[in-house]
């Protein structure tokens, strides 16, 4: 088979986890998909920027369209952000025949049902298994591994900044303002944080997880959300000496038909599994009614976390493409709406 050309847009920290696990791991990717794997071209704002990363800067444009257009590139890898106009760049890349995996939880979001149409009308793959909970491998492990049961109860710990901020707060007495500078230096923020203290990035995992586990289309503007940037250190101490632990959880559960999910700083029991992780990493609970109890856990945020997710989808895309699958894959479903209180 020939070599599969990427198209990678962003060099961020996620971008450059993206490129440090294709050369790390090319030994890997040739046996597993039969051929070798070439980043191209790259999309960048500023070309002279000093990376974190070996790379030959020939491969590096601020120009989409090298990429977009480009006939040779197979794959498109979006690990830029933002909505609208990374919106445009990936209907583009779709309508040009280009599979697309993205880390984008915030278009997943608000515009994954669109995006899912436009890849099946075109025979592509969109994958976006990063977009939740970095490294876990949540999103394949609710449609492939529960395909067979029904999901009463979602609850998890899905956005690694706050997690990072409640866990050094409590067990180190830092600082708010402290750890949130910390974090965003590691590169578990976004790169605005608000979306992460005030609770809409977990909103957006939370609809995402939602949207798979209970197969109907959920909308992020009916997710209740409120964050952690109100929360102080007197909260937390008074926790902790009654035996509680605080944590931004996320919780989606269906009653009959209707599913309702949320967003809020809550007081777990210390004996809580969800109580001990730490730091940066996730864990997701799910309840499914045949299945019972069970918990994904692991780094939910970072550079090479996020990019394993990344590069494991690109695997899954190389695969189909020589099965000739793509655009039916398992992890792309699409929902119907479930129907409001008022019947729309
Ligand atoms: P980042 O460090 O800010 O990197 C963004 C990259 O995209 C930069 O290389 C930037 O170019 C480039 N870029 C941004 N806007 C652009 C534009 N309009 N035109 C051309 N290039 C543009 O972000 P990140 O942390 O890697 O996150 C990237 C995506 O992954 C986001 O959707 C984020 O939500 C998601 N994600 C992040 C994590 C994490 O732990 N960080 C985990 C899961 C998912 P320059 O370098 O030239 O400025
Ligand atoms: N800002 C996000 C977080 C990155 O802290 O969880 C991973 O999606």
């Amino acid at each position: 088979m020939k070599a599969i050309s990427i198209g990678l847009l962003g060099l961020g920290t996620v971008g450059c986890g993206v490129v440090k696990i294709i050369k790390k791991n090319q030994d890997k990717l040739i046996h597993q998909v039969g051929c070798p794997v070439i980043i191209k071209k790259i999309l960048v704002q500023d070309l002279h920027k000093e990376r974190p990363v070996e790379i030959d800067t020939k491969v590096l444009t601020s120009n989409a369209d090298e990429i977009l257009f480009d006939k040779e590139i197979d794959v498109v890898i979006e690990v830029m952000g933002g909505v609208q106009d990374t919106k445009d760049y990936l209907i583009t890349a779709l309508r040009q025949g280009k599979h697309v995996v993205t880390a984008n939880k915030d278009l997943m979001a608000l515009h994954g049902s669109e995006l899912l149409t436009v890849a099946s009308e075109h025979g592509c793959d969109l994958f976006y298994e990063a977009s939740v909970a970095g490294g876990i491998p949540i999103l394949r492990g609710l449609v492939d591994g529960l395909a067979s049961d029904r999901i009463k109860q979602l609850m998890g710990i899905v956005n690694g900044t706050t997690n990072y901020i409640l866990t050094k707060m409590s067990d180190e007495g830092r600082s708010y303002e402290e750890v949130l500078k910390e974090a965003q230096e590691l590169g578990f923020a976004e790169a605005d944080p608000t979306s992460d203290v005030e609770g809409l990035d977990a909103a957006r995992k939370m609809t995402i997880l939602a949207t798979l586990g209970f197969s109907m289309h959920i909308d992020l503007e009916d997710v209740q959300v409120s964050g952690i940037s109100k929360v102080t250190d007197e909260d937390l101490r008074y926790g902790k000496q009654l035996g509680y632990t605080m944590k931004l959880i996320g919780y989606a559960h269906r009653e009959g038909e209707k599913v309702e999910v949320s967003v809020a700083p809550t007081f777990l029991s210390n004996n809580h599994p969800l109580a001990s992780v730490q730091n940066e990493y996730n864990a997701v609970y799910v309840y499914g009614e045949s299945v019972g109890e069970t918990m994904f856990y692991g780094p939910g945020a970072g550079s090479l976390p996020t990019a394993t997710a990344i590069v494991s989808d690109l695997v899954a895309v190389i695969k189909n493409l020589r099965l000739g699958v793509n655009g039916r894959s398992a992890v792309t479903p699409q929902y119907p709406k479930q129907l409001k209180d008022n019947g729309e």
